[in-house]
């Protein structure tokens, strides 16, 4: 197959991982005789003082021609004064609104290899498999804001959180659609006891998952009682669907589970005509730019790695690909090839461009065993294979 990926560094540890992601994008290309050409273009900080813009007019229509987009991380302290009339982030919520990727899919699995490297307790993380697909083009993220004048004379500044039903409806759907391929649960998080906002996503998620998933389990939970229960219960947790802020906070405490915010990857994507379509999608790690570890060739690889996974699979329908990047990276965390954020105190650390290499030769060396074998089967963690049993015959999209 021939694919334009665009290749988007950004800011801090943005170029450094994703160099690991191209690297074995190009062992894939390779090793399954496809042809993909990467194109780099300019997005956030670095776009601010290169082209004067967060989101280049160039970089956009890159990013529309492209079959997918691979990005780093955006910001930093360079870009952060409080008074900044741009700032990079605006690059990044601007591609996301731009192209309409309004479902952002983030997976939370954890490695038995991984469980000493989180803070939680050992026996609360086992069967850990979670999905929270996170609205990212609507809420308090891009409704009205502004400054004025408050009483006395003072400063007022306001963000206002706005949703419709059709934009609810959509996520809620893809979720659902997603929780037919794992384990038929889905949590709905809002903060309906306070917000109108979040009645209304009550209501519509109820009415889509009774009216159109009647095979999927639906519970709501309240977003504070979740981010309990995500560090009390975690494996409870199957499928979570939830507005936009509300998912930026739980996905960053859901990486504590996975041993380090570095583990996460993300894959955003727009409507497409089935489930289980081939779309353009924006994959990026989570982590964003940490400056403060920046050109240090220490930065977490795997988050970039897995989100190069989900690329394989959702914009370009390559689905042994994407388990042969998934069983690479899996090995490679088996073998203990790991960076800083990840050893225990009397382990070595490997570099970011270590463990890109360990896992491109990986998939320069095992890969044919697993694209002829059952793909699904080898590709990840031990907890894999429940999901496999609890599949039916229905049709599903892949999870990550
Ligand atoms: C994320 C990031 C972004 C967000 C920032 C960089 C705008 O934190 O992708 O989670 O808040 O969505
Ligand atoms: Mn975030």
């Amino acid at each position: 197959m021939k694919a334009l990926i665009a290749v988007l560094p950004g800011d801090g540890i943005g170029p450094e991982v994703v160099a690991e992601g191209v690297r074995v994008l190009r062992a894939v290309a390779e090793r399954f005789g496809h042809s993909f050409v990467f194109e780099s273009a300019a997005i956030g900080g670095g776009a601010i003082d290169t082209e004067g813009e967060p989101l280049p007019a160039r970089t956009l229509a890159l990013c529309r021609r492209a079959n997918a987009i691979l990005l780093g991380a955006v910001g930093g302290p360079a870009w952060d004064k409080p008074g900044a009339a741009v700032r990079p982030e605006q690059g990044l919520l601007g591609l996301r609104r731009g192209l309409g990727l309004f479902a952002n899919l983030r997976p939370v699995r954890v490695h038995p290899r991984l469980l000493a490297a989180s803070p939680v307790k050992e026996e609360r993380l086992r069967g850990v498999d979670l999905l929270v697909v996170r609205e990212l083009t609507g809420g308090i993220y891009f409704g009205p804001s502004a400054r004025d004048n408050g009483e006395n004379g003072e400063v007022r500044a306001i963000d206002s959180c706005v949703y419709s039903s059709s934009e609810i409806a959509r996520v809620v759907r893809v979720a659902a659609e997603l929780a037919r391929g794992r384990r038929r649960r889905l949590t709905s998080v809002d903060k309906a006891n306070v917000l109108e906002t979040s009645r209304l996503w009550r209501e519509v998620a109820t009415a889509i998952v009774r009216d159109e998933f009647p095979d999927v389990t639906l519970d709501h939970l309240l977003v504070d009682a979740c981010a309990m229960e995500l560090i009390r219960a975690p494996a409870r947790f199957d499928v979570v669907v939830t507005e936009n802020m509300f998912g930026d906070i739980l996905t960053d405490e859901a990486a504590v589970l996975a041993g380090s915010i570095g583990m996460l990857p993300s894959a955003s994507l727009g409507a497409a005509p089935d489930a289980s379509a081939p779309r353009l999608g924006l994959y990026e790690p989570i982590h964003g730019s940490a400056p403060d570890i920046a050109g240090r060739g220490i930065a977490n690889p795997f988050g970039t790695l897995l989100a190069t996974a989900m690329l394989l699979r959702h914009s370009l329908g390559l689905h042994a690909e994407a388990a042969a990047v998934e069983a690479a990276v899996y090995a490679t965390i088996d073998e203990g090839t790991l960076t800083a954020d990840l050893v225990t105190k009397d382990e070595r650390a490997a570099s970011t461009s270590v463990v890109g290499e360990r896992v491109t030769a990986r998939v320069n060396t095992d890969a044919m065993s697993i694209s002829t074998s059952n793909a699904r089967a080898t590709s990840s963690p031990a907890h894999e294979t429940r999901r496999e049993n609890a599949r039916t015959d229905t049709p599903t999209i892949s999870i990550t």
